[in-house]
């Protein structure tokens, strides 16, 4: 009888688990690179160059946002993103910033850029005058956001899914680098310089 129970209980705790994989879990923290679709995109070094404002295209379109917490609701913050546009004129679109976050009571994060960081580049091959690097300046804040585990590729991961400001979905993201690939946490340019 007892073995029997034993049994059951083991069976309990199979079937919890598999239930647990594929539901909101809270068993991981928002630290760490993530990155949508096949992880193309990366913050970090890779795609950025601070010191000379300078992008390299990524492979395939996409986004990453990168963590790295100081406190249980705060901690700093750094995304890139990549898209483009094939509908009439071709248009390629290429942002990068930093700064810290701030996950509120009411599970809302609130993203605040170091001032003078952020850059973009635009490119439009069609309208050679638009191609260029430029000041770029976006606080966000995200309604909320959820961590679960996800078959993705075939390989168990964790899934960030952030809700924009209106409780739109953002491209959910993946689990790419724990800690995350990021560039130092502090602002990098004294002033606004007028890049153009
Ligand atoms: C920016 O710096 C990187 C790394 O040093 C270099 O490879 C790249 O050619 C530079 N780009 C420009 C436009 O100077
Ligand atoms: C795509 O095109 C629309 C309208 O033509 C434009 O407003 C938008 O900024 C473009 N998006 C990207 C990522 O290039
Ligand atoms: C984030 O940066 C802003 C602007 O510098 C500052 O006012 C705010 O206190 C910072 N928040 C955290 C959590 O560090
Ligand atoms: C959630 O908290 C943030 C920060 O306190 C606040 O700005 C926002 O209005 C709150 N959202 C809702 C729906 O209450």
């Amino acid at each position: 009888m007892r073995r029997c129970f034993g049994l059951i209980v083991a069976g309990a705790a199979l079937v919890l688990h598999k239930v647990r994989a594929l539901s909101p879990v809270s068993d991981t923290g928002i630290d760490g690179t993530w990155s949508t679709g096949t992880g193309a995109v990366e913050t970090g070094q890779k795609y950025f160059n601070i010191v000379n404002d300078t992008f390299i295209v990524p492979p395939l379109s996409g986004q990453s946002y990168s963590f790295l917490p100081n406190s249980d609701t705060t901690g700093y913050w750094e995304e890139l993103v990549y898209k483009y546009n094939t509908s009439g004129c071709y248009e390629a679109m290429l942002f990068w910033q930093h700064g810290n976050y701030t996950i509120n009571a009411n599970n809302s994060i609130t993203l605040t850029p170091f001032g003078p960081d952020g850059r973009q580049q635009v490119s439009r091959p069609c309208d050679t005058s638009t191609d260029y690097v430029g000041y770029y300046y976006q606080p966000e804040y995200m309604q909320r956001y959820e961590i679960t585990t996800y078959l993705h590729y075939g390989q168990y991961t964790y899934k960030l899914q952030l809700y924009a400001y209106d409780g739109s979905l953002k491209p959910s993201m993946y689990l790419k680098y724990r800690p995350a690939a990021m560039y130092p946490t502090v602002p990098m340019h004294k002033n606004v310089i007028g890049v153009e």
